[in-house]
């Protein structure tokens, strides 16, 4: 999906332009991945731009530099007050964030300790991740051959940039084989989750996503869903998925950041229930997206405001 340029990004405390925005063609992070990211997005609501769960993306960030040994500079509190300024110095109501922590130029070498850590932090107006179609009517899914890392390779539980080499081996099998979104399956054969996305089903009146033991990134939107599916008077239930559960589904549906809430239509060209999206499904999303809004009371702390 192409950018829209916005005025500023913020880069280790300053706000640069756009087109300033720039890093060194020997830095360590563009040779070997090791940076760590996240994708949020600020929403429109009666008390102008708030970022969704923003509190919670960033405490992920830092459990993922953690993982990756990266000392930054900044305190959460302080990247949490800099993507609120991001988004109010570019005047923006909805949009997408992207924060990222990386290397600073100057070594080389697969010992990235002696690099300096950066933060950059920017935004964009960004639309529908899979398109208005697979919004409305659903999406169609395949099961990868690209298997998901294991945690002894690439830790899924760390969000980094090289670890996305494995998502965008199966994204681009899944579109060239004429398909919308590739389903990963772990090491042991698992559904684990979306190349950006986790996967849900509905069996009745029970919701089911994969245990993050399986290998899926624990989803901000993940967590909401079973937060809303919960208190709609569902069984939420964390358990081990295999492909012909997904199959057999009456429904099923991806989330994410950027995707939000996508219900899957098809996935191996086998209808997922009646082949559109269910009642469930459509449930959760309405609530998701009324949330996002400040529309509900129960979820109002997701909900942080960028001005006040
Ligand atoms: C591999 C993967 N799974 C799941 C998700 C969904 O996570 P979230 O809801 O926090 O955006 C993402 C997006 O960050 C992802 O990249």
């Amino acid at each position: 999906m192409p950018i829209t340029p916005t005025s500023k990004i913020w880069m280790s405390g300053q706000l640069v332009d756009w087109d300033d925005a720039r890093i060194h063609v020997l830095n360590p992070t563009l040779h070997y991945g090791w940076g760590v990211f996240e994708g949020i997005r600020s929403y429109a609501t009666a008390d102008g731009p708030a970022v969704f769960r923003l509190t919670d993306h960033i405490a992920r960030l830092y459990r993922s530099a953690k993982i990756y040994l990266m000392d930054v500079p900044f305190t959460q509190e302080q990247i949490v007050a800099a993507t609120k300024e991001t988004v109010a110095v570019n005047q923006l109501e909805t949009c997408y964030i992207r924060p990222l922590i990386y290397l600073g130029h100057g070594e080389m070498g697969l010992n990235p300790l002696p690099s300096p850590i950066e933060v950059s932090i920017a935004v964009w107006p960004w639309g529908s991740y899979l398109g208005e179609d697979a919004e409305q009517n659903g999406c169609r899914a395949t099961i990868s051959t690209w298997r998901r890392n294991d945690n002894n390779i690439i830790p899924p539980a760390a969000k980094a940039s090289g670890q996305y080499l494995n998502s965008s081996l199966a994204k681009v099998a899944a579109i060239k084989a004429g398909y919308d979104e590739a389903i990963l399956l772990s090491p042991n054969g698992h559904i684990a989750d979306g190349s950006g996305e986790n996967v849900f089903i509905v069996s009745g009146r029970t919701v089911i996503t994969p245990p993050l033991t399986d290998g899926p990134l624990g989803g901000i939107t993940r967590a909401s869903i079973m937060q809303i599916a919960a208190d709609a008077g569902y069984e939420v239930r964390e358990q081990h998925i295999v492909r012909t559960d997904l199959y057999l589904a009456d429904e099923a549906f991806f989330t994410g950041t950027a995707a939000e809430i996508v219900p899957i239509a098809e996935v191996d060209d086998r209808p997922v229930g009646i082949g559109k999206p269910g009642p469930v499904t459509r449930q959760l999303l309405e609530t998701f997206h009324a949330a996002t809004r400040g529309e509900v009371d129960r979820y109002k702390d997701w909900v942080e405001h960028v001005h006040g």
